[in-house]
């Protein structure tokens, strides 16, 4: 069952705040803490509440845990390199502790919620201080206030279907996009994935709180809004509303914004779906729709509760609706017992429905999961070779899909500088597709139409109107 954090318990972890803030002031200098988020947007946007509630508590933010006070690590528990790369990066805090013998150092998100996971933090990592779940996170101003007055490892994990903790502080990473999660927790149990497990069970925020949340960050000026959720498909069912009302109702939001989503699953978007999102000028005109491998059989064994041609289906009434939408998608290259067979289908798949882009994974064994138990003889220098394959695929579609966008004005919105060359401005089309421009810093956070000129594997270049 959901738990709904009460506005007493809000109430009662600001007091903790109140009481570390009163610690923090009585300090000669002011206290210091760094938050490392890892994986998903989920994780990112967990990481803002993080670091509103240390604001909260009187806590300056630093970019490096060297000096630090408190440092926190945010994990993510999706593929085994995410997990060996929390685990390198806490070895390294060994030698900032033993300087700082009085540095607090917690880890949280969903590697904690796993129990051999957190058994070897205990026994290996005893420079830890403190652990919390995902559940346990709104509790961060009393387990803070914990460490200060008593000196003592604590592992917070409650077992718990999951909770919503509404009204917690946010420090926004950026003031044009802002990430507002509309659900958390996963049902669907794909068996190669952990997020089930770590994230507890499918829950929606209710649609007035979400509302709030992207009214007041409009005005604030964000211009780039992201609804998050693991299937932002199936939002609302227990709520009797859907992802459908929702994007109609914040679609008539006054001002000039852009709503973009993550993550939707092929089994739950439906055609009324699409023809919303058709009808809603403000969404933006992406799809991201992660397919994971183009064979029937292997879905079947996935989990994942569509075919092939069911998802083809989608992509051509996509096409049909919306035909200047871009198409992406997440592919996982050797599943256990996948062939050589069925990832050519992957292959076939690819070349029929011609993704802008992709997020490509090779299977990684999460413990626990269905797919643990099941025979998987392909080597993993066999599933390199194939990845590899998929990557040339895909680099020669991609290639001619953005090629398709030269000589045409869209409207971009501008949201810094360029990543490879500072002296220009970047932005995204409405089909969330990168674009460098030549600009002044008067254009951050705007709405600029742009004549695109250039077309790269992964970028387009283009200039201003
Ligand atoms: N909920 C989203 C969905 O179903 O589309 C995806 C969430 S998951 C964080 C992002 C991607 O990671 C998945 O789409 C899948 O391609 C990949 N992934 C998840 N578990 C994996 C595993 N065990 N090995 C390799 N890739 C995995
Ligand atoms: Fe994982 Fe599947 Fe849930 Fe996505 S829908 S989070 S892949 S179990
Ligand atoms: Fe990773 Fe957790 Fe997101 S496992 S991908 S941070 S939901």
């Amino acid at each position: 069952m959901t738990i709904r954090i009460s506005p007493e318990e809000t109430a009662r972890q600001r007091a903790f705040s109140e009481r570390v803030r009163e610690i923090s002031e009585n300090r000669e200098s002011l206290p210091i803490a760094h938050v490392h988020t890892f994986g998903c947007q989920q994780n990112v946007s967990d990481g803002e509440k993080i670091k509103g509630m240390l604001l909260e508590m009187g806590y300056g933010l630093s970019e490096s845990p060297e000096g630090a006070d408190v440092v926190i690590f945010n994990t993510c528990a999706v593929r085994e390199n995410a997990e060996d790369r929390v685990f390198g990066n806490l070895g390294a805090l060994k030698h900032n502790k033993a300087k700082n013998p009085d540095m607090i150092i917690a880890v949280c998100g969903c590697m904690t919620e796993q129990e051999h996971i957190v058994s070897r933090i205990k026994k290996s990592f005893p420079h830890v201080d403190l652990v919390f779940g995902t559940n346990a996170l709104h509790t961060l101003p009393e387990l803070i206030f914990g460490q200060l007055s008593e000196k003592k490892r604590v592992f917070s994990v409650p077992k718990s279907d999951g909770v919503i903790a509404e009204g917690l502080p946010i420090r926004r990473e950026s003031k044009i996009s802002a990430s507002i999660p509309i659900m958390y927790g996963c049902n669907n149990f794909c068996s190669y994935c952990i997020v089930p497990y770590v994230r507890g069970r499918e829950r929606s925020r209710e649609k007035a709180d979400i509302i709030a949340e992207v009214k007041k960050a409009v005005e604030e000026g964000a211009k780039d809004l992201w609804l998050l959720g693991q299937n932002v498909n199936s939002y609302g069912k227990e709520l009797g509303t859907s992802f459908s009302e929702l994007l109609r109702e914040i679609n008539a939001i006054d001002g000039e914004f852009r709503i973009s989503y993550m993550s939707s699953h092929p089994k739950d978007a439906t055609k009324e779906l699409i023809d919303t999102i058709a009808g809603c000028e403000k969404v933006s005109r992406h799809f991201h729709l992660p397919v994971q491998s183009g064979s029937s059989r292997i879905l079947e064994l996935m989990n994942r509760h569509y075919t092939r041609e069911h998802y083809l289906g989608i992509v051509e009434y996509i096409r049909e609706k919306i035909p200047d939408a871009a198409l992406t998608s997440d592919i996982i290259v050797g599943f256990p017992g996948e062939t050589y067979e069925d990832f050519r289908e992957t292959l076939s798949l690819l070349r029929e429905v011609r993704f802008d882009s992709l997020y490509t994974f090779i299977f990684s064994l999460r413990k626990g999961t269905k797919a643990e138990k099941m025979p998987d003889p392909v080597s993993e220098e066999e599933k390199g070779k194939w990845f590899r394959e998929l990557l040339c695929v895909q680099a020669e579609i991609g290639r001619d899909m953005y090629q398709k966008y030269v000589g045409k004005t869209l409207r971009v919105l501008c949201e810094g500088r360029g990543r490879s060359n500072p002296e220009m401005l970047t932005g995204k089309t409405p089909q969330g597709v990168i674009v460098d421009f030549y600009g002044g810093d008067e254009l951050l956070g705007q709405f600029v139409d742009i004549r695109i000129e250039q077309a790269f594997e992964w970028m387009l270049v283009g200039k201003i109107v």
